[in-house]
C-alpha cells in the first residue's frame, strides 16, 4: 500500500493564487498527454505518486484529456481510490470543459448544458463528489459571457466545485469574466494561458488584467511541449511526444529554428549552472502574477529535473537582455 514520503512538504514552494487562501505548487503536474489509455497504468501511477511524494499537491486534468477524451480523469480517478485517497485533503484536482467531449448541439463550447454535464461526467470518471478547480477551458465567441459563468457559480453552489477559473481568454474577456462572478459573490481564482519562452502573448494585457483582478496565473506548455529542453538536440528521439500521436506537436514543429534557438539558450542556462528546462522554468516564474506552471512529464526524471529549477530563480539583467536578443532572432 502507498505510503507518502514524509519530508514532501519540506522542500516545495508554495505561492499564493492571486487574492485566495489557496497556495499552490510552483509545479503542478499536467495529465493531457501522460495518463491516457496508451500509457500503462503503471507508468501514470508512477508518475503522479512521485509527484505528490515531492510536494506536488496539485494535478491538471480536463474532461478530454486521454487518448480516448475522458480516459486520463479514468486513469487518475483509480490512482485516487487505490492510492491517494486518505490524501484527499492534501489535493487540488482541476478539470476543465469546453472541447468536444461528446456529439451534439451540447457537447462542446461554453453553455450552462455542457458546462454541467461535463463537470458530472467527470466527477464520475474522476469518483469524487467535488473538484477543486473547475475551469471553462476555452471562451465561447457564441454563448454570452453571462452564462458560461453562470455555470461556474452553479457548480460552486451546488458543491460540486470550490473555486473556478477560466483558460485561454483575452485580457479583455478576463477582466469581463471576473466582473460577472464577482457579481454573483464568486471570485475567479485562476487563469490558464500557454505561456513559455517561445509564446509570450499573455505579456500583452493579461498579466495586468490578472493582477488588476487578483487572479492567479498557472501556465501551461511553459517547455513548448519539450522544445525548451534538450529533448530535440540531436534528432527526435524515438519515445519523444513530435515521434508518437500528437497533433499538438507533430515532427514538423520540430524546426531548425526553435531547435537552435534553444541551443543558444541552453547556453546561458548552462553557465547559470542549470538545466535549459529549469531555466526556462524559472524564467517563466519571474512573472509576479505566475504562482504555478503545469508541467507535462512523461518520466519521472523529468519531474526530478524540473523541481531542481527552484535552486537558481533569480535573472540579471544582462541575462533577461541576452534570452529576449535569443527570442526575437538578433542573436
Ligand atoms: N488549458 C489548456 O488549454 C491546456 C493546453 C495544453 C496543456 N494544458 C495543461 O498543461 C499541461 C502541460 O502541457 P505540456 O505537456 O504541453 O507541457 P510542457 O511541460 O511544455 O511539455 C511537456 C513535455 O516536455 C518534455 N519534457 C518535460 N520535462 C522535460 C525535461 N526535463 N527534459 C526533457 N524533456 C522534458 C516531455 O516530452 P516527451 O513526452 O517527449 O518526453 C513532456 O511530455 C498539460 O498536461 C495540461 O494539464 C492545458
Amino acid at each position: 500500500m502507498y505510503c507518502a514520503d514524509t519530508s514532501r512538504y519540506d522542500h516545495m514552494l508554495y505561492n499564493r493564487c492571486g487574492k485566495s487562501g489557496i497556495r499552490l505548487p510552483f509545479l503542478s503536474l499536467g495529465l493531457w498527454h501522460n495518463f491516457g489509455e496508451n500509457v500503462p497504468y503503471e507508468r501514470a501511477r508512477e508518475l503522479a505518486l512521485f509527484a505528490f511524494d515531492k510536494g506536488i499537491t496539485h494535478f491538471d486534468i480536463a474532461n478530454n484529456y486521454g487518448p480516448r477524451p475522458g480516459s486520463a480523469e479514468i486513469t487518475f480517478g483509480r490512482i485516487l481510490k487505490e492510492d491517494l485517497a486518505p490524501y484527499r485533503d492534501e489535493l487540488i484536482i482541476s478539470t476543465k470543459a469546453g472541447y468536444y467531449m461528446w456529439p451534439g448541439p451540447y457537447g462542446e463550447w461554453g453553455s450552462k448544458k455542457n458546462l454541467l454535464a461535463s463537470l458530472d461526467q467527470s466527477l464520475k470518471r474522476l469518483g469524487l463528489d467535488y473538484v477543486d478547480i473547475f475551469y471553462h477551458h476555452r471562451p465561447d465567441p457564441d454563448t454570452p459571457l453571462e452564462e458560461s459563468m453562470e455555470a461556474l457559480a452553479c457548480a460552486v453552489r451546488q458543491g460540486k466545485a470550490l473555486y473556478v477559473g477560466i483558460s485561454n481568454y483575452s485580457a479583455e474577456d478576463t477582466r469581463r469574466a471576473s466582473q460577472i462572478l464577482k457579481g454573483m459573490g464568486i471570485h475567479c481564482l485562476i487563469h490558464q494561458p500557454n505561456y513559455s519562452m517561445f509564446n509570450r502573448a499573455p505579456e500583452n494585457g493579461l498579466f495586468q488584467a490578472l493582477e488588476d483582478e487578483g487572479i492567479g496565473c498557472i501556465a501551461y506548455s511553459s517547455l513548448a511541449q519539450g522544445l525548451l529542453t534538450n529533448r530535440y538536440f540531436n534528432g527526435i528521439p524515438e519515445d519523444s511526444r513530435a515521434n508518437g500521436h500528437s497533433v499538438f506537436l507533430t515532427r514538423d514543429g520540430v524546426t531548425q529554428e526553435k531547435v537552435e534557438k534553444a541551443k543558444k539558450l541552453d547556453a546561458i542556462a548552462q553557465r547559470r549552472g542549470q538545466s535549459l528546462s529549469q531555466m526556462a522554468l524559472a524564467w517563466n516564474l519571474r512573472n509576479p502574477q505566475m504562482i504555478s506552471l503545469i508541467i507535462g512529464a512523461s518520466k519521472v526524471q523529468q519531474i526530478e529535473e524540473n523541481l531542481k529549477a527552484q535552486e537558481n530563480m533569480q535573472f540579471s539583467q544582462e541575462e533577461l537582455e541576452e534570452i529576449d536578443k535569443i527570442l526575437l532572432g538578433s542573436m
